[in-house]
This record gives C-alpha cells, sequence and structure tokens, in this order.
C-alpha cells in the first residue's frame, strides 16, 4: 500500500486524496482520447471543456453573479500584489493596505513601488498576533481600493468580520483560506489566491474581479500584465497553466462534493476546534500564539516551553507520520496548516500525539 503522510506543510499543501486518484487514474488516457490532459492543445474541445467547467464552479460555489469574472493567472499571489497597483491605481492615486503579517505588508510595499499607499491599519508592532476590530480600519473615503488578507498564513490570524467600505472596492489575498468557508463574496470587489494551498498544485492563481473594477482598470498596459487581457479571453490569450485548472477543477468537485462552501466550514470548524481545545488545555505547555479572537482555522500556530522541545516535538511528530510542522523561518515555533484536505481523522491522531508528547516531557 502507498505510504501516506499526514501532511501539515503550509504551501504547497496535501490535496484531497479522491482527487490525487482522479488525476491518476486519468493521467495517461485522458477520458478516452489516447493522450494526457497534459499534452492535450489548449484550445482543445477537452481543454476548454475542463476551463469553462472551473470558471463554472467558482461562480457557484462562490455565489458569484456574471458580474464577477474569474482568471486563471501565473506568477502566484506574489504577481498580483504588483499587479492590483498596476491596474487599479491611477497616478496620484492611494490604495489603502491593512498591515497584518508578512504577506500583506508585501503587497503594501509592492504598492509603495508604484504609487502611494496608505496603512489603514498595522499590527506590527504587536508581533501580528491579531486582525483589527473592524472600527480600527481608517483610510481617507477617496482611496482607489482597501486590501486585506484574510488569512495569515505565518502569523495564524484570520478576520472573522469583513470590513464594510461602501464604494471603495475591497480586494483581499484569499491565498491560505480560499473556499473554506462561506462568505459574502460579493462585499469584495477582487479576490486572489494562489493555488497550491486550497485548490491544487503551484502554477495557477485564481483572480475574481468584478466588472465595475474590470472597467476602471488602467488602459494600455502591457497585454499580459493586464486583468481585462484575461477576462476577454477566458483566460485564454496565450497557453495557459493548463495542468492547474484541470486540477483545481477536479479540487472544486471534490468542494462541492463535500456540500459546498457550507460542508467544508463544517469540517473545518471541527478540526480547528479539536486543536485549539487540545492546546488551551494545558497552557503551561503548549501556548497558542493568535490572539484568541483572530485565531485562524487554517494554520495554527502554537510555541512549546522552549526551542529544544520544539525540535523534539516535529522530529518526534515526524516519526509517527505528521509532517511539515516547523513555524515559519521568520517566527519559529509550531504550525499546523490544516487546509481542507486534511482530514479531522488526521487532527484526532495529532491529538493523541500531542497528548502522549507533553505526558513524557
Ligand atoms: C496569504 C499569502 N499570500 C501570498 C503568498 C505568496 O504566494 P505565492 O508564493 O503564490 O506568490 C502566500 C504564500 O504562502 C500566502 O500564504
Amino acid at each position: 500500500m502507498t505510504k501516506r503522510a499526514i501532511n501539515f506543510n503550509p504551501g504547497p499543501s496535501a490535496v484531497p486524496l479522491d482527487v490525487l486518484k482522479i488525476v491518476q487514474d486519468e493521467l495517461l488516457d485522458y477520458r478516452g482520447s489516447g493522450i494526457s490532459i497534459l499534452e492535450s492543445s489548449h484550445r482543445s474541445k477537452e481543454f476548454e471543456e475542463v476551463n469553462d467547467q472551473a470558471m463554472a464552479l467558482v461562480h457557484e460555489l462562490f455565489g458569484l453573479g456574471s458580474n464577477y469574472q474569474v482568471l486563471f493567472m501565473t506568477g502566484g499571489a506574489s504577481t498580483q500584489f504588483g499587479l492590483i497597483p498596476f491596474n487599479l491605481l491611477e497616478p496620484g492615486q492611494i490604495g489603502a493596505y491593512v498591515d497584518t503579517g508578512e504577506f500583506a505588508y508585501k503587497a503594501l510595499k509592492e504598492c509603495q513601488i508604484q504609487g502611494k499607499a496608505h496603512v489603514a491599519f498595522s499590527s506590527k508592532g504587536e508581533g501580528y498576533r491579531r486582525v483589527p476590530k473592524m472600527s480600527e480600519i481608517k483610510y481617507p473615503e477617496d482611496v482607489a481600493y482597501l486590501h486585506i488578507c484574510s488569512n495569515n498564513t505565518i502569523e495564524g490570524t484570520q478576520f472573522h468580520e469583513l470590513p464594510d467600505t461602501g464604494k471603495v472596492p475591497l480586494i483581499a489575498d484569499m491565498s491560505s483560506d480560499i473556499a473554506s468557508r462561506r462568505m459574502d463574496f460579493t462585499k469584495f470587489s477582487l479576490i486572489y489566491a494562489g493555488a497550491q494551498k486550497n485548490l491544487g498544485p503551484s502554477g495557477v492563481t485564481l483572480v475574481i474581479i468584478r466588472d465595475d473594477l474590470l472597467a476602471k482598470g488602467k488602459k494600455g498596459l502591457p497585454t499580459m500584465l493586464s486583468y481585462k487581457t484575461y477576462a476577454d479571453s477566458k483566460s485564454l490569450y496565450n497557453t495557459p497553466p493548463a495542468f492547474g485548472v484541470y486540477f483545481m477543477k477536479l479540487v472544486l468537485e471534490w468542494v462541492k462534493g463535500q456540500g459546498g462552501l457550507a460542508g467544508m466550514e463544517k469540517i473545518n470548524i471541527a478540526k480547528k476546534d479539536l486543536l485549539y481545545k487540545t492546546i488551551d488545555a494545558h497552557p503551561d505547555f503548549y501556548k497558542g500564539t493568535a490572539d484568541k479572537a483572530s485565531r485562524s482555522w487554517m494554520n495554527v500556530t502554537m510555541r512549546l516551553p522552549d526551542e529544544d522541545l520544539e525540535k523534539k516535538f516535529i522530529s518526534e511528530a515526524k516519526k509517527s507520520g505528521l509532517i511539515g510542522l516547523k513555524g515559519h523561518r521568520s517566527v519559529g515555533g509550531i504550525r499546523f496548516s490544516i487546509y481542507n484536505a486534511m482530514t479531522l481523522a488526521g487532527i484526532e491522531k495529532t491529538v493523541e500525539f500531542m497528548e502522549s508528547f507533553r505526558k513524557g516531557n
């Protein structure tokens, strides 16, 4: 039997086993075509169908109308950090940013390269332990947009409320919590996410943009750097990251099979509740690092009494088949990345390990 670890890698991360099996099964002969989808033309009937279905699934699962365009781009979320101001910030305009972590700050810096950024809130001085209360987010009313990072992968914090921005377009980096819970997605003018946590393999970036913001986009940009090019061509202006789009379609179908975002949310709540309960039961040994009200459902971060014990925890966990638990190099500690593909059974096994490790140490 194939050996499968309980995979806590922060990204690229675990993908649902059922999806991997479909990919394996279809790899050599895609649905009777005699070739792999990897070998198909992106202009073929087979691939166009995959592309259309992937887009339709995004609309369906996120509850979006036809005034939202689904784009499949490349370059990861980091490229979006730059493309957002590049497309949406007119000379003299200001982009507003909520600074809640390393990636949120990187997005802000990319805006500063191109124009002016307003820091609408920052928890940097508090070690990024929390996201703001909505009343703490402040920005001039004429900003081009407000940017948030809905889940802070490194710091283990997440927005559980959304700012009401009125006429100001709300933009979110959802790289690490996309498709994990219900949300009023119609509050957003632009959503983006690298696929490699909740949507499949790295190499494809999902962008969802509303028509009114798309229409405001700057003209005369290089073709491949303009959102409009992707929206006008169903992301088929040039060769797309075809395998990633195919894979994402399968993952979205799997999410649908879990009961859509409502079903996914239910499983994710059970997972994070069990993990946080175990951490909080022994605060002298396991110490959650994020403020309780800001705790992430996707990246659970904690410290042990000292670094040697943390190293021991990681190495003994590995022996028990739990991998990818080392906290980000900038913050240390332990991080459980429990994206959609992590099962409740995986968390139950983890909690058992945590109990026995605590008793033995
Ligand atoms: C929230 C968030 N934003 C952005 C990034 C950067 O993504 P990419 O490597 O796709 O550029 C990451 C990567 O982990 C992330 O977690």
